[in-house]
């Protein structure tokens, strides 16, 4: 579904990522692991093209989705026409709105006669503090419902594919299981996830396959338990 073929990235003069290449197939959940710097937000940006001063430079290389190059696609329509969907690092959403009101924003790509109620349902089953704060100002939400919104928006928005950029960040350990058993419940019903975790434990745990990500460089792939089996990636990233 999702092919990165050799992608060299830069910001200004200095390459964040030095020519990686991964694969997410159709129905899988792929993690991107690595440590603080080590280029996964970098690649999360590339994928999603926004227009941004602060975005990287593709210098060469592939973004395929399904077979086709996303480089050419103008930004505004990877959601609305490839139905990508992105849940950035400090989820981005609308404070000064109610709950159902940034869920409802979030329907703006969607097909006329596309089925929204049964994307309000969908997102409310899978986080039902969400319906209890359907009506209460975003900005008062914890920072683990704000994440949670952050993902019933992109599931609103009609997407098959979805990118998180640590959702674990910030969460008790509790909410953090939430979040992956939620993830795990979009995945049987269809959706493919790629997965941007420092977290290396919880993500492994619940990918099919992973890659660690080394200063802009993929270093180790394999299934999720292999990788947790791994004593490179058991030293670096699960403590031993
Ligand atoms: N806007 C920017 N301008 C210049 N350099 C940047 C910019 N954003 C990131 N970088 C650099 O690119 C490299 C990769 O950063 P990136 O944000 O992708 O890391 P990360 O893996 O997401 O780390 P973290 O886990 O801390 O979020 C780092 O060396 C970082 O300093
Ligand atoms: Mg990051």
């Amino acid at each position: 579904m999702l092919e990165i073929k050799d992608l060299k990235v830069r910001y200004g003069n200095i390459e964040a990522l030095h020519g990686i290449s991964f694969t997410v197939n159709k129905g899988e959940i792929v993690t991107l692991i690595g440590s603080n710097g080590a280029g996964k937000t970098t690649t999360l940006l590339s994928l999603s093209r926004l227009p941004k001063p602060e975005a990287p430079t593709v210098v060469s290389g592939d973004i395929l989705y399904n077979g086709e190059s996303l480089l050419k696609v103008p930004p505004h329509e990877i959601v609305s026409k490839k139905r990508i969907a992105l849940v950035p690092e400090g989820r981005h959403i609308f404070g000064n709105l109610t709950v159902n009101e940034n869920l409802e924003i979030a329907t703006y790509a969607l097909d006329k006669g596309a089925d929204v109620k049964a994307g309000y349902d969908q997102v409310y089953t899978l986080f039902p503090r969400l319906y209890e704060r359907r009506k209460q100002r975003s900005e008062s939400l914890s920072g683990g419902e704000q994440q949670m919104l952050a993902v019933g928006r992109a599931l609103m928005s009609g997407a098959d594919f979805i990118m998180l950029d640590e959702p674990s960040m910030g969460l008790a350990p509790v909410l953090v299981q939430d979040m992956f058993k939620a993830m795990k419940v979009m995945n049987e019903s269809g959706m493919t996830i790629l997965l941007i975790e420092q977290n290396a434990r919880i993500a492994l745990q619940f990918a099919h396959r992973g890659y660690v990500i080394n200063t802009g460089e993929i270093v180790a792939t394999g299934t999720g338990a292999e990788l947790m089996q791994d004593p490179e990636v058991k030293k670096a990233y699960l403590g031993g």
